[in-house]
Parts: structure tokens; sequence; C-alpha cells
């Protein structure tokens, strides 16, 4: 019998609650920090997803850091790919000069590196931000038939599958 992993079943996907019950931080007074309004869940490279904790401080390197931008759900590696500081204590801005009016990047607040947050590409050197895959999904419908919120979505998010 093969015992190893395959990428499928460590690519699991993860509830990281409705969409309503995240606070847009573009509309944030303070520069758009995104600590009050994200989600950071450890989420282990190979375990699955029971094991899964919301808000609990672990290694780095196992979570994601989730939040949202303008409209947009983001669900990024908290880690930065530079030396591994939290990217939930960095700052989300627009990035307007490449034509694309819903651009936006995340700059880790160590040592300044701007990351884009739809290609992960940094703005120096070769490290780039993983970005997770993303699916909104209609809640699931309750014994006696109510859904929660007919226009709410529920935020799943799994690890990309490298190629
Ligand atoms: S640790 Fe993020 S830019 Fe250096």
């Amino acid at each position: 019998m093969n015992t190893s992993e395959k990428p499928a079943e460590m690519s699991t996907w993860h509830l990281v609650g409705l969409v309503s019950s995240f606070t847009d931080i573009s509309l944030d007074d303070n520069g758009c920090k995104v600590l009050p309004g994200c989600k950071t869940m450890s989420i282990p490279k190979s375990q699955n997803a029971d094991q899964a904790r919301m808000n609990r401080i672990s290694d780095l390197d196992d979570q994601v850091l989730v939040f949202k931008f303008k409209g947009f759900i983001h669900a990024i590696d908290n880690q930065c790919p530079h030396s591994s500081f939290p990217l939930k204590q960095g700052n989300v801005f627009d990035i307007e000069d490449l034509g694309n009016p819903n651009g936006a990047g995340i700059r880790c607040f160590r040592h300044g590196w701007r990351f884009d947050l739809f290609t992960g590409k940094a703005d120096r050197g070769n490290h780039e931000l993983n970005l997770w895959d993303i699916k909104l999904r209609d809640p699931l419908t309750s014994e006696n038939g109510d859904v929660t919120t007919i226009s709410d979505k529920e935020v799943w998010v799994r690890r990309a599958v490298q190629s």
C-alpha cells in the first residue's frame, strides 16, 4: 500500500466563515491595516480539516490569512516569503498604475516589501507570496429548510496545489 500523501489530500477545503463576517478593510480610516479585519487559521500542511483551529497561535508556516479588501476576499500565507514576518501586521494598498481598478497589494511591516494580492509577485527579488484558492458557497440548508441569509456566502479556502 502506498502511504505517501497525494497533493489532492493535502489541499482540503476549509470553511473560514461567512462573507458577512469579514469587515472590508478598505473602509478602515487607519491606513488599511489588515489586523482588525482579518482571520488567521492554522492549517498544517499534512493534516486534515478537523485539526485546524481559528485564531490559534502556531507555526507561522502553517497559517493562512483571510481578509476582505474592496469587496474581494483574499487568502494568503500569513508568513512573509522574505523573512517570515506575519503579514497580518502589514498594510493593504491599491495598485492602480497597472490599469486594473481592482488591483491590490500588501506591504510587509518588517522591511517594506510589497506583494501583489492577485499574482503573489514581489516588488523586488524572486520571492513570491503563496496565494490560497478561494471558493464562495451557498450556506448549507438547515434541517427545517432555513438558510442563514440568502445573500450571504460561505468562504472556503485551500492551500494551492503546487504544479
Ligand atoms: S520579512 Fe517581510 S519584507 Fe522582510
